[in-house]
């Protein structure tokens, strides 16, 4: 079986005179939770958007669970299996956990009258249930939105990509504006998106928890990825040497 979820060739960007990106080759493998660190203006977020489909490469190939892709465009990117987790989440505030986890996808029943659709309400707070479930988040579906907090909101994206089977999850430093609880709760909800098999990418600056949460850690400096390494062998002060440039025994000083 190929485990490949996604892989990148020689990727380049360029915004004018700026090279975001010089050349970046990596893969993912599902149920894989990638870290991804650096300094700002790395290239982290510039590399997920065209992951992402946000945007296309200078040069350079993306295939997503065995496909090329070819227009880059989020439409293309989505049902090729790429689903993406921002900063802030826009739900809808005044409608349901449920409404919002299914929004533009609804369920609709059979129409009885005069060929009308209506949402399927019930299956759907039934489906939302067992994709919350899924991620370990324990919040009724038919509660309106707004009274989620930052964490359960982001969780609830996180539940999103269970329920449409996204299987290479981008998510550009999903936790930032969060409590430490709150990042807590996202962070399980990624437990149990990765344990369903997505592949995850996660970028984070908080590198003790980017350890601490991945299996594997990408370090970008100045659109290049210098290192790929294990989490569960890497520190904090190697992963800051390694996204700094400077040598151990500079660092020392
Ligand atoms: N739309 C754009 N137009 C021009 N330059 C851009 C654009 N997007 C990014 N850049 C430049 O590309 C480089 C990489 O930026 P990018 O946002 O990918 O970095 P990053 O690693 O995500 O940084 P941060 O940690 O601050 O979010 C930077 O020099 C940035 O200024
Ligand atoms: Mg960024």
């Amino acid at each position: 079986m190929n485990d490949t979820a996604f892989s990148a060739t020689e990727i380049v960007k360029h915004y004018g005179e700026i090279e975001a990106l010089r050349g970046v080759s990596v893969s993912g493998v599902y149920g894989q939770i990638m870290g991804i660190v650096g300094d700002n203006g790395a290239g982290k977020s510039t590399f997920c958007r065209i992951l992402s489909g946000a945007e296309g490469p200078t040069s350079g190939s993306v295939e997503i669970g065995g496909t090329k892709m070819t227009t880059f465009n989020p439409r293309e990117a989505a049902s090729a299996g790429v689903g993406t987790i921002y900063q802030n989440i826009p739900l809808a505030l005044h409608s349901s956990v449920s409404d919002n986890i299914f929004m533009g996808q609804e369920i609709v029943k059979r129409p009885m009258f005069f060929g009308i659709h209506r949402m399927d309400r019930r299956l759907m707070a039934v489906k939302a249930k067992d994709a919350l479930a899924a991620v370990g988040v324990d919040v009724d579906p038919r509660r309106q939105a707004r009274a989620l907090s930052g964490g359960q909101r982001q969780a609830v994206a996180v539940a999103r990509m269970v329920l449409f089977q996204q299987r290479v999850v981008v998510m550009d430093e999903p936790t930032a504006a969060l409590s430490v609880d709150n990042r807590k709760r996202v962070y399980d909800a990624v437990h149990g998106l990765a344990s369903s098999g997505a592949c995850v990418l996660m970028v984070g600056h908080n590198l003790p928890e980017i350890l601490a949460i991945a299996h594997r850690v990408v370090i970008f400096r100045q659109g290049r990825i210098v290192a790929d390494v294990d989490a569960g062998q890497a520190s904090e002060h190697q992963l800051l040497q390694l996204m700094s440039g400077v040598k151990p025994q500079e660092m020392a000083r």
